[in-house]
């Protein structure tokens, strides 16, 4: 399919874009500091916290920053299909613990066999997705430009 293009300049802290690319659900989701700060306290929790699977992500997605799995630090662009069979993960951009698992502080949940993923799209251990939500190739044409593909 051909790459699509998103102006981010109105997505606000917090929020999510939806957009299409090749049949697929693209989240753009911008990301408060305190959820930038909380990342990388969750890595002995997580599967695979250095995004070391490469098939998951882009090598140069994982380079810029192996835990926030992004280009730039509040911006994250993933594939929102559960690695596990493809439901649709519910989002929580903020920080606070769940009445299920007070170790999860938020991020994405999926309600079909209940995998839980933080808010750089890494899976948790014990669960049964077992990889990383994807992030799709992608680049930033100018400050508020992404193009997805
Ligand atoms: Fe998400 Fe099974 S499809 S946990």
């Amino acid at each position: 399919g051909a790459p699509v293009t998103a102006d981010i300049s109105a997505l606000a802290e917090g929020e999510r874009m939806i957009l299409e690319w090749r049949g697929q659900p693209i989240w753009i989701v911008k990301r408060s500091q305190e959820i930038l700060q909380l990342l990388p306290t969750l890595d002995d929790q997580l599967r695979d916290p250095m995004s070391e699977n490469l098939e998951q992500q882009p090598e140069y997605i994982r380079e810029a920053n192996p835990e926030l799995r992004s280009l730039k630090p509040e911006i994250s662009v993933l594939v929102g299909l559960c690695t596990h069979l493809g439901c649709s993960p519910e989002m929580v951009a903020e920080i606070r613990p769940a009445p299920f698992d007070p170790n999860w502080k938020g991020g994405y949940f999926c309600p079909c066999h209940k995998s839980k993923f933080d808010m750089a799209g890494r899976v948790y251990s014990g669960v049964p997705a077992p990889t990383n939500l994807v992030v799709p190739p992608h680049y930033f044409a100018d400050d508020n430009t992404i193009v997805v593909g």
